[in-house]
């Protein structure tokens, strides 16, 4: 894609968010709004911006809280001046606990569905006048521990959990607005704090394989359950 596409991204100073806004700035037309919890601490991110041949916007979001979502609104809208997003890319997340239906703890819970589920579809209430603007795409990240097809077992029961409603919220989001492309992507177990060292992939592979992804999608692909290669996931 050459055209120019602008993307938010949410928890994008590590992990796969910082890999992924570094791959979209190699390319000059791709405008990045990087958001993360505290840009004042976000080194690796803020670096970014000497080799950036894209354009980088750097705004501070916490998903948790719907006030610094909707804060974020103003700052997003005047780096863009009259410009909209094209893609808004839901990347932040946390996975607390290994923890099994047994032993869950209600806070652990009610934290993770904060971050990982009602954190997007603020995100998407909050910025769906700039949505209408662009291209009209969500990327929601899930996980393939969201798939009970898989059949992963009782682990990190409140995360998958998380990520099943997610899915189910891309899926209601394709619903109300079928002008809009949204779907739910599994990143694959990728080298990060969240995937630890064991994982099998590198971000690089993982997000190179992402982009190839999103940049070829089109309306009808709107609610499917991706991996990174571009596979069907059973719900
Ligand atoms: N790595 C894997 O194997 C794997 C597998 C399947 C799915 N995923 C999904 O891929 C996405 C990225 O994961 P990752 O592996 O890159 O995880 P990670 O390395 O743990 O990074 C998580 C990111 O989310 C941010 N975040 C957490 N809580 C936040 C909040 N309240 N507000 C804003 N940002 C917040 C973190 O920011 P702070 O630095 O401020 O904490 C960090 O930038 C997640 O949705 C994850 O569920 C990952």
């Amino acid at each position: 894609m050459t055209e120019t596409n602008t993307w938010l991204i949410t928890g994008a100073n590590r992990g796969i968010g910082l890999e992924l806004t570094r791959q979209l700035l190699t390319v000059p037309t791709n405008i990045v709004v990087a958001t993360c919890r505290n840009p004042n601490g976000a080194t690796e991110l803020r670096a970014l911006k000497d080799a950036a041949q894209g354009t980088l916007h750097i705004a501070p979001i916490d998903v948790s809280s719907e006030g610094s979502i909707k804060n974020s609104v103003s700052i997003v809208q005047e780096a863009l001046g009259e410009g909209g997003i094209d893609i808004l890319y839901n990347n932040a997340a946390i996975n607390e606990e290994d923890d099994v239906p047994s032993n869950a703890k209600p806070e652990v819970f009610l934290r993770t569905i904060q971050v990982n589920v009602v954190g997007p579809m603020l995100l998407y209430q909050a910025y769906l006048p700039l949505l209408e603007k662009g291209k009209k795409m969500v990327v929601n990240m899930s996980s393939g521990l969201a798939s009970i097809g898989l059949n992963h077992g009782g682990k990190c029961t409140s995360y998958s959990i998380s990520k099943t409603a997610l899915n189910m919220l891309t899926y209601k989001m394709t619903k109300e607005r079928p002008n809009f492309t949204a779907i739910v992507l599994d990143p694959g177990w990728v080298k990060t704090e969240m995937g630890g060292e064991g994982a099998q992939l590198e971000p690089e592979y993982s997000v190179s394989h992402i982009i190839k992804l999103i940049t070829s999608l089109k309306n009808e692909d709107s609610g499917k359950f991706f991996t990174y290669a571009g596979n069907i996931i059973p719900w």
